[in-house]
Formats: structure tokens, C-alpha cells, sequence
């Protein structure tokens, strides 16, 4: 992998990196390597492919990394002043374009684009500045650089600018919002994350949905898309890697210790999340006390293990969220629970060999979010799952594009709704359910995380 400045022939930038350091309490700094589709897709391409991962340090373990000059080959980590990060990642990334693009703001209060919003959006302006040149130092004449999400939506123009003989492009990992509501941000704002977009050669989305979205932005507030081409590629769940890692031990044994909570002949209805707002995880767990409502016959019967993993929690938004799944979870136990019965089995603490044991028992797998580029959950239970589950999606997740048609398609706001596919889903015949499972992953497995990646750099390319 590449080491000297002007030698990477592909390079990748994002927000978070596929490492993490923390300081031990001698003082040495151990490293973490991140899983996820980013990670192994760059791994894909190879030791010899001279590939260079531009990413931010994120910890003061990562900071002190940085300082000491310690790093992993392949990966340039930034060590940008964290009160610049906090404001570009907590304050514009995570706050504003997010909930722009998932459409989250509750608008009769929310967004106000005041002073406090200017300051962050000039360190938004920095933050992507340091990586527009930490990528022109490191390129080779004519090199790709793929620039990962919302982040990083000035990344390209910058880089252009400064490097004018790359391959720049870039991928959207959330939805593109509808230009109804883009137009929310100040006109300026809006004008310079498109034209920081609209500096990349090629523009990736995970959909057509977004992609159309994106397209329709450029068109009304941008002039159109200029030179720019868009593509759209679905990242797909890493199956070989899903199945092995889903019966390794230590999910066996937490498949015995779920066993136990859940409790004999019960039924399972699995959703598992960040605790993140887009997810919808209070909508889903009315929709499960409508169900014990109104089907009574279920009530015993029935168990929901609602895995909802902590999130971006220096928010306060995001700690009330999580106070309120808790406290609705509470509240449905303590209203149809028995001494031998725990209807909603609740975790909040993040075990991914925990999940795949939940993706590994489930019946059904209920994911509602209000709305999500992707969501790699609809695709990985139905690979991993042992009896073949039903799954209840969303039809404002961007995997229902290729799994509608074996999914009971819900509308995420109409929880009447989400209760009675619920109980479609858990009165499906087995072998009906089986069968559609098998068609989910297949359909959930066609583009594999590294094959995704390729086709992108090949799509730059040519
Ligand atoms: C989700 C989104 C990605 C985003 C990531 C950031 O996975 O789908 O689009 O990049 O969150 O997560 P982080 O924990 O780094 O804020």
C-alpha cells in the first residue's frame, strides 16, 4: 500500500476509518480494525494496487496515533483540531445534512440557521478543506480517489480545484432528500454542496430513488448536472463472511443464553439498530402493543428482541430517543408481561455475535425506518437467519427497491398498519416463509461488498 506522497493510485476518504486507537493505561496504543462493507470492499483491491485510505481521527487515541506517528500501512489518518471536528461532524454532518436528507426535522421548530449554525458551517468548510489537500499531496498523476458520503460533500470541488488530472467521485451512503425539502438549507449553503458535489467526475447513490433526488436538486437550484455522471450501486450483505462469523462459538452461546430469555415455543420478532432517529424504533414497539392489543392470541407466544445499539450520543436529541425506547419497552412489559413472559427483550448494549444469534433465531425481522439509503439489516437477517424469517420493511428503505417483492411492504408512519404486518408475518405458513427467505438472500447477496466497490472504481475509470 502506498506510503510516499504522490504514489496511491486509488484513494478513499472518509469520516471514519477503518482503524481505531485507544491508549492503554501504560500509555501504548492499541489498535481496533473496523468491520463493515468499506473495509472489505477496499480489501478487495489488493496490497500491489498502491490504494491509500484518507480518514479523521476520531479519539484522542487516534489523535495521539497521529502525534506519535504511529499508523497502520495504507491509511493516512487526519488529526484536525476536535473542536473543528465536533462542529463539521456533531454540528453540520450529523445535525443538519442527515436530518435533511432522512427528513427528520420536526420544522415547526426546527431547523434554525442562525450564528451558532455559520461558525460550524465554516468548520465544516475547513474540516473538508484538510482533506482536499491531504488527498492532492497523496494522488499520482490521474489517480481515482472515491470520497465516501455526506461528510465530505465539499471534498470534490476542493479537490478538483487543487488537482484538476484525477478521477474524482463520490458515494452517497444515505438518501438524497427531495428538492422541497433541500431547499430548507440557507440558498448559499445549498449552492455549495451542490457545486462541491458536482466537482466529482461521477456521483454513486445506493438507489435510483436518491439518485432521481439528487438529479432533481442539481437541476433546480444548480443549472443542471454539468460533466457529472451518476450511478447507482446497491451494496449487497458479504454473505460468505456473514455465515461463517454467524456460527462461530460465541454466537452459539449466546444463541443459548437468548434461548432462555426468550423463553420455550415463542415466537421471535427481531429488529436490531443504531438507536437512530431514521430507524423508527418507538413506531415499531406500538406497533407491537397494538399487536398484543388487538391479537390476543399472541400474547405469551410472542417476543420481541429489540437490539437498539448506542449512536451518535453526544446529541441530546439522540440521548432522549434512547430514553424513549427505553421507557416505551418498559411500559409494554409492565402492561402484558407474566412472571414466565418478557414481551420485549431490549438491549442496548452494542454485541454483534448477539446480533447474528437474533438474526439466527428469528421469525420475523422488523425493519421500519422513516426512511434509509440502504439498511444492511433487511439484507443480513435473511441471509443468516436458521428457519428462514419473515421480513416486515419499509418501503422508505432503500433495500425495498430490490426486496419489496418477497417483504410485507409497511408504510413506517402507519403503525396500525406495521401491527397487522406483523401479524402476517407471524401467521405465514413455514414453508412459505422459508421460501421467501431464500429469495431475500439472493436477492440481498447479488452485489457483494467488494464487487460494489469495484464496479464504482471501474465506472471512474472508464
Ligand atoms: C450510517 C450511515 C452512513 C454513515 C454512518 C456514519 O452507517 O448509513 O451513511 O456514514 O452511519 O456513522 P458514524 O458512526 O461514523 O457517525
Amino acid at each position: 500500500m502506498a506510503s510516499t506522497y504522490g504514489a496511491a493510485q486509488v484513494l478513499v476518504a472518509s469520516n471514519r476509518g477503518p482503524v481505531s486507537y485507544t491508549v492503554g493505561e501504560d500509555g501504548s496504543l492499541d489498535a481496533k480494525r473496523g468491520g463493515g462493507g468499506l473495509v472489505s470492499g477496499l480489501s478487495a483491491i489488493g496490497s500491489d494496487a498502491d490504494a491509500l485510505w484518507v480518514c479523521s481521527a476520531l479519539s484522542d487515541g487516534d489523535r495521539e496515533a497521529v502525534r506519535q506517528g504511529v499508523g497502520e500501512d495504507g491509511v493516512r489518518m487526519l488529526d484536525i483540531p476536535a473542536d473543528v471536528h465536533a462542529d463539521a461532524y456533531n454540528g453540520i454532518a450529523n445535525s443538519v445534512l442527515w436530518f435533511v436528507h432522512h427528513m427528520l426535522y420536526q420544522t415547526p421548530l426546527e431547523p434554525v440557521f442562525d450564528a451558532e449554525f455559520r461558525r460550524q458551517w465554516a468548520s465544516y468548510e475547513t474540516y473538508n478543506r484538510a482533506f482536499a489537500e491531504a488527498l492532492a499531496e497523496e494522488a499520482a498523476r490521474g489517480a481515482a480517489v472515491v470520497v465516501q458520503d455526506y461528510h465530505l460533500t465539499l471534498v470534490p470541488g476542493m479537490l478538483r480545484e487543487l488537482r484538476p488530472d484525477l478521477r474524482i467521485g463520490h458515494f452517497s451512503h444515505t438518501p438524497w432528500a427531495p428538492p422541497e425539502y433541500f431547499r430548507m438549507l440557507p440558498d448559499d449553503v445549498a449552492a455549495q454542496v451542490l457545486r462541491g458535489m458536482l466537482g466529482a467526475d461521477r456521483l454513486g447513490f445506493l438507489t435510483e430513488r436518491w439518485a432521481e433526488a439528487f438529479t432533481a436538486c442539481a437541476e433546480r437550484f444548480a443549472g443542471g448536472l454539468g460533466g457529472t455522471r451518476i450511478g447507482v450501486h446497491g451494496l449487497g450483505a458479504d454473505a460468505d463472511f456473514l455465515r461463517k462469523r454467524a456460527h462461530e462459538p460465541d454466537v452459539e452461546e449466546r444463541i443459548a443464553a437468548l434461548r432462555q430469555e426468550i423463553g420455550e415455543g415463542r415466537r421471535t420478532i427481531v429488529r436490531v439498530d443504531r438507536t437512530e432517529l431514521s430507524k423508527n424504533i418507538v413506531r415499531g414497539l406500538l406497533a407491537y402493543r397494538r399487536l398484543l392489543e388487538t391479537h390476543a392470541e399472541w400474547r405469551e407466544r410472542v417476543v420481541h428482541v429489540a437490539f437498539a445499539y448506542p449512536s451518535r450520543q453526544d446529541l441530546a436529541v439522540y440521548r432522549d430517543y434512547t430514553a424513549e425506547v427505553r421507557r416505551l419497552s418498559e411500559e409494554i412489559n409492565a402492561e402484558y408481561g407474566t412472571p414466565g413472559w418478557t414481551p420485549v427483550v431490549l438491549n442496548l448494549k452494542d454485541d454483534f455475535a448477539r446480533s447474528l444469534a437474533a438474526y439466527r433465531l428469528a421469525d420475523v425481522a422488523l425493519v421500519n425506518p422513516i426512511r434509509d439509503g440502504m439498511n444492511l439489516v433487511a439484507k443480513e437477517v435473511p441471509v443468516v437467519s436458521d428457519a428462514g424469517c419473515a421480513l416486515v420493511l419499509s418501503r422508505e428503505a432503500g433495500a425495498h427497491e430490490e426486496l419489496g417483492e418477497d417483504a410485507i411492504t409497511v408504510n413506517p408512519y402507519d403503525v396500525t398498519g406495521t401491527a397487522a404486518a406483523l401479524h402476517e408475518a407471524l401467521s405465514m405458513r413455514p414453508e412459505e416463509r422459508a421460501e421467501r427467505c431464500k429469495r431475500l438472500a439472493a436477492a440481498a447477496t447479488a452485489l457483494p461488498p467488494a464487487q460494489w466497490f469495484v464496479d464504482q472504481l471501474d465506472a471512474l475509470r472508464g
